[in-house]
This record gives C-alpha cells, structure tokens and sequence, in this order.
C-alpha cells in the first residue's frame, strides 16, 4: 500500500545540508520570522554556559540533537565524544558540569507527586464520548498521542483543543495558550476562527493565544521545545494566558523522512526518546497537556514498527500518557480507541467532525 504522500518531500533535497546548517541561524530566522509576525521572540537556553563548552562545541552538540543542558547532562561520554569531535575525558567534564547545572536525577516523594497529580486539568475535546474515553478530557502533566490515517481528524482534533483550552474552566477548557510545533504546514487560522466562533468566542482572541512555529526538519523541531519553555516562562512572568497546552503536529513526520533504513532506526528512537521527554518535562513543569500526532496507515499489517508500542518506546515511567487510534467511518464520522492506558478500560468512542469541529454524533 502506498505511504501517503509526504507533504515535506518537496523540501527533502534541502534537508541533509539544512541538517549540517548551524541551528543558530534557524533560530534567528524563526525569531525574526515570530517578530515579523508582531508574536513574541524568546531565547533558547545556552549550552555555551556549561564549563568548557565553547561555540564549536556548542554549535555541534546542537546539530546533533543535543539542544538542552538537561540532554547533554543524561547522555554518556561516548555519544558526545563521537558527535563533539572531542576526547571522552573532556566529554565526561561537560556531563558532570551539565549534571550540576540541570535539574535531573532527582527523587521525588510521594506527597509532591501526589500534590502535582492533584494539579491535573483536563481540556474538553468538544465530544463528550471522547471525552469520556479519555476520563474527562485531554490531560495535563501527560502526553496524548492522536494516531491514525489520513484524514482520520488527528489535525481537527488539535485545532479543537487550541480553542478548548482558552475556555474557562467550567466550559471544559483551563483559561490557557497553547503552542503549535507544526512539521507539515496544517496549521489553519481559518478553521481556528469557524470553531471559535462556534464556540461564540471573539475568533481574534482566541488566535492571539495561539503561538505556532514551523519546524523544518527534527533537530528544528527539538529546539523549538526549548524556545517553547522560554516563551512559557515569559507568558508566565508577563501574566498572560499561561500555556496549558503544546502540540506537535506531527511528532513523526520528520524523523520518519530523515531517518530511513534499519540502521539508523536505534539513532532515530534515541532522539525522539529525548524530544518526548523533553516535552513530558515541559508539561510537568506548567502543568500543560502535551498532544502529539503520528500518521499510521490503516492496515494493521502495514504499520511503520509494532503498532502496539508506543511511539517513542517507554518514556517517563510516573506520568500517564495516552495513546488514542483514530479510524475514519461513514462520511462525518471518526472512531476513536483507547489503546494501553494504565487506568482506563480499552474501549471506543464516535464522534463527529463538522464544520463547527468536533462534536458528538
Ligand atoms: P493527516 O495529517 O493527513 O495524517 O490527517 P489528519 O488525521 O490530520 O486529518 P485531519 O484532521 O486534517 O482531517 C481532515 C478531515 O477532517 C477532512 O477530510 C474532513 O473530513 C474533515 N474536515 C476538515 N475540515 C472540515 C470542515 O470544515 N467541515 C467538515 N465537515 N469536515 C472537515
Ligand atoms: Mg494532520
């Protein structure tokens, strides 16, 4: 069965050059282009700061994926030796003063977790049976994967919950932002202001809490998740709509286009282990809902890896993550399936997605 057609092959002959390129400059046209845009512009945090890590140095851990202090603190001397281009012993310097630095490996106690559990929000998806399915509604402090073919609503999905979580609490929303990473270029103002609207909100309003960035290929994409954090935290401190929510539409899209063939497969989980937990880290720390999509095609029989695995492998152990399986049925129709949650029974919900959003049938 044919893949459907990737939307970034056209920029696939870019991709290995754009991928040697210095993020640097990815950064500052992505800063340029949110100042043009009149949103805000944020700076990433340096890893220029760590003790013996200088602008070459710097520079290629960034290539390599290594966009955080907190990722160069968990890797080992072997991996930044070999993609640094310096000795292990130095490398090993750099993870001890990376360690110091980030905020890793630390226990916590039962009662924090259980106080930061207590935190938890929940966003409407617009359909109360899905919302049912999911126990309420999207999750805070959790990763949601939205999986399925195309066209399944995995995009009307995000675009709903984008206007869902600017609603007050009592409409099933949390008074929050949210930032978009989109890989593909779906992101729509257009669609944004006809479920606004449906939801008689002020469609201006609502676009201006929504923050979205185009990434351009994997590493881009990690990065943004740091300049994501930054722009949180300003939000946080100017006392706007603190963000609440963070999508990445699509978590695969990338990774599946620059990571072809079974050697590279261990690199590729390597770094999308690390990009998940980067972003598990950034829904703790604001205690925003993560959602991500992953295209798969129909036929069980013809799905990318093991179906049955979480996309990113087993990534933070203590918080919940939600995987959800989305087919197309008659016309407006979508069925929706729970897959491997910890706490909620395996089961099915239909909804519908109507020019208003998503809704019950
Ligand atoms: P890929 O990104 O291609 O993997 O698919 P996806 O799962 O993200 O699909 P998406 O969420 O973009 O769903 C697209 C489908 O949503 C369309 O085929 C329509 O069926 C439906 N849809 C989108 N906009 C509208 C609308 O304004 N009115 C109605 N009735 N349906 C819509
Ligand atoms: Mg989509």
């Amino acid at each position: 069965m044919a893949r459907k057609k990737n939307k970034n092959e056209d920029a696939q002959d870019l991709k290995g050059k754009e991928l040697k390129e210095d993020t640097n400059k990815e950064e500052k046209k992505q800063k340029k282009e949110n100042e043009a845009e009149g949103s805000e512009s944020f700076k990433i945090v340096d890893l220029e700061d760590i003790p013996h890590v200088g602008t070459a140095i710097a520079e290629k851990l960034r290539s390599a994926g290594f966009s955080t202090i907190e990722a160069v603190a968990v890797a080992s001397p072997a991996e930044l030796s070999s993609v640094a281009e310096i000795g292990e012993s130095t490398a090993a310097k750099i993870i001890i003063e990376a360690r110091k630095m980030a905020n890793i490996g630390g226990f916590e106690s039962g009662d924090r977790i259980l106080e930061r559990r207590r935190k938890v929000g929940k966003i409407t998806t617009g359909s109360k049976a899905l919302d049912n399915l999911l126990g309420g509604g999207v999750e805070t402090q959790a990763i949601t994967e939205l999986f399925g073919e195309f066209g399944s609503g995995k995009t009307q999905i995000c675009h709903q919950l984008a206007v869902n979580v600017q609603l007050p609490p009592e409409q099933g929303g949390l008074n929050g932002s949210v930032i978009v990473i989109d890989t593909e270029n779906t992101f729509r103002p257009e669609r944004i202001i006809q479920m606004a609207e449906a939801k008689g909100l002020n469609p201006d309003d609502v676009l201006r809490n929504i923050y979205v960035a185009q990434a351009y290929n994997s590493n881009h994409q990690m990065l943004l998740v740091d300049n994501a954090k930054e722009l949180a935290n300003k939000i946080k401190q100017e006392e706007g709509k603190r963000v609440r929510l963070v999508i990445v539409d699509s978590l695969m899209s990338h990774f599946r286009a620059e990571y072809v063939g079974r050697g590279t497969l261990a690199d590729r989980q390597q770094k999308l282990n690390r990009h998940l937990h980067d972003l598990m880290r950034l829904g703790e720390v604001f205690n925003a809902a993560i959602v991500v999509t992953n295209q798969v095609q129909a036929k069980p029989d013809t799905f990318f890896g093991d179906p049955t695995k979480p996309v990113g492998g087993h990534i933070v152990a203590h918080t919940a993550t939600f995987r959800i399986y989305l087919r197309k049925s008659k016309g407006e129709l979508r069925v929706a399936r729970l897959i491997d949650s910890p706490h909620l029974p395996e089961s099915e919900a239909v909804f519908k997605v109507t020019e208003r959003g998503i809704e019950d049938r």
